[in-house]
């Protein structure tokens, strides 16, 4: 028995590896290096002490992808790959929805011929859209959302969501990530973004590192405790966890379940800079800049459902996740490339 990871150099996926490797599963790992380094996965063995299979395999390659459930038991597969820039998706929509929605269709048609009915998907809170209010519950509507690459999501959701009503052995667990940030407690994996980071966390690090000036917080007149824009931040090491639970859940239940992994604490972009400079001692300099189109107030997570099904909960505190953050970049300031 194996657990295919689509994806799985990248920034969760390379985490999720160690988890799924250190509770006991044999893992198989696909990824197309378009977002990721080989160095990650090489890494990834340091750190569990273990090997494992690697097919550099795009999953559009529907031969290809057969040629790895040929070889392998696969009983279950996490399903990372994916493009996850908005912008990007908003300049390339067809790109987006070919990657990941074909991918995901190609995928699902290559499980059943091989006769595996499990996945586990990335999706995201941005599915939620901008109508609901936090905290966010997995039965608030969907679909409100604004960019082609929520709209991805949102749509294999349905997708897969079809797919369980039509197929009775079928199992997705679709899990909405809040924010995911932080890296191994190690300092030997974490994120590695390409070009300008588009995400407050990366972005933050490069400034703090020296390579970028300041952090332009986007809008400070926001209908939140100090005006900036608060989000549920959550560290990789727990999401990478919540995976682990939700393969056992997928092994042994079917239907499409989707489950919030969050903490249900929001944190504002200001006080994600106070902790950082506090817990690392070291200075972001920071300038008041418009809001960036297309944000929202305030998004956060309730939690609950992941905790009531997957017996699952946010462990790390934010110390944790600005620590681990620095240590990660301090320790590798040009990320895989040293
Ligand atoms: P990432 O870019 O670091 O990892 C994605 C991996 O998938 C990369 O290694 C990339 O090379 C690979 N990949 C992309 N397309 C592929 C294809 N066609 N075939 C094979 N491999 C392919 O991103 P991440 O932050 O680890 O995110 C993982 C998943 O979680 C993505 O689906 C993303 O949309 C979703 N997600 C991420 C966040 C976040 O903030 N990081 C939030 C919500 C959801
Ligand atoms: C963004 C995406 C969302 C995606 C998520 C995870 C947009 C509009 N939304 O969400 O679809 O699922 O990333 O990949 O891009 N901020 C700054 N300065 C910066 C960067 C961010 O002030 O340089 C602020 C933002 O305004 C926001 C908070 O920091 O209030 C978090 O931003 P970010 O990390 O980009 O995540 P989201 O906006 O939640």
């Amino acid at each position: 028995m194996a657990i295919l990871i689509t994806g799985g150099c990248g920034y969760i996926g390379s985490h999720t590896c160690i988890e799924m490797l250190n509770a006991g599963y044999d893992i198989v790992v696909v990824d197309n290096y378009y977002n990721s380094k080989p160095e990650a996965l090489a890494r990834v063995k340091e750190l569990s002490g273990k090997d494992f299979p690697f097919y550099a395999c795009d999953i559009r390659d529907e031969e290809g992808l057969s040629e790895v459930f040929a070889k392998h038991q696969i009983d279950a597969v996490i399903h990372f790959a994916g493009l996850k820039a908005v912008g990007e998706s908003v300049a390339k929509p067809m790109m987006y929805y070919d990657n990941n929605v074909n991918g995901t269709l190609v995928l699902w048609r290559v499980m059943k011929k091989h006769g595996c009915s499990r996945i586990i998907f990335s999706s995201s809170a941005t599915v939620y859209g901008s109508e609901n209010a936090s905290p966010l519950k997995e039965d608030f509507p969907t679909g409100a959302v604004t960019n082609p690459y929520g709209r991805t999501k949102y749509v294999i959701e349905e997708i897969l969501k079809d797919i369980c009503v039509s197929d009775e052995e079928a199992s997705a667990v679709l899990l909405r990530y809040f924010n995911p940030v932080g890296a191994h407690e190690s300092g030997r994996i974490g994120e590695d973004p390409n070009g300008i980071p588009n995400n407050l966390m990366p972005f933050l690090l490069q400034v703090a590192i020296g390579k970028r000036e300041q952090l332009s917080i986007f809008g400070n007149d926001y209908d939140t405790p100090d005006g900036t824009g608060v989000r549920d931040y959550i560290h990789v090491v727990d999401l990478a966890r919540g995976h682990v639970k939700a393969v056992e859940y997928a092994l042994t239940h079917t239907g499409a379940m989707p489950i919030n992994l969050g903490t249900g604490v929001g944190y504002s972009v200001l006080d994600m800079v106070h902790a950082f400079e506090r817990i690392n001692g070291v200075p972001v300099p920071h300038v008041i800049a418009p809001r960036r189109p297309g944000d929202i107030a305030t998004c956060y997570s309730d939690p609950a459902k992941a905790k009531a099904l997957l017996g699952w909960e946010a462990e790390k505190t934010l110390e944790d996740m600005c620590r681990d953050s620095w240590r990660w970049q301090s320790q590798n300031p040009k990320g895989y490339d040293e």
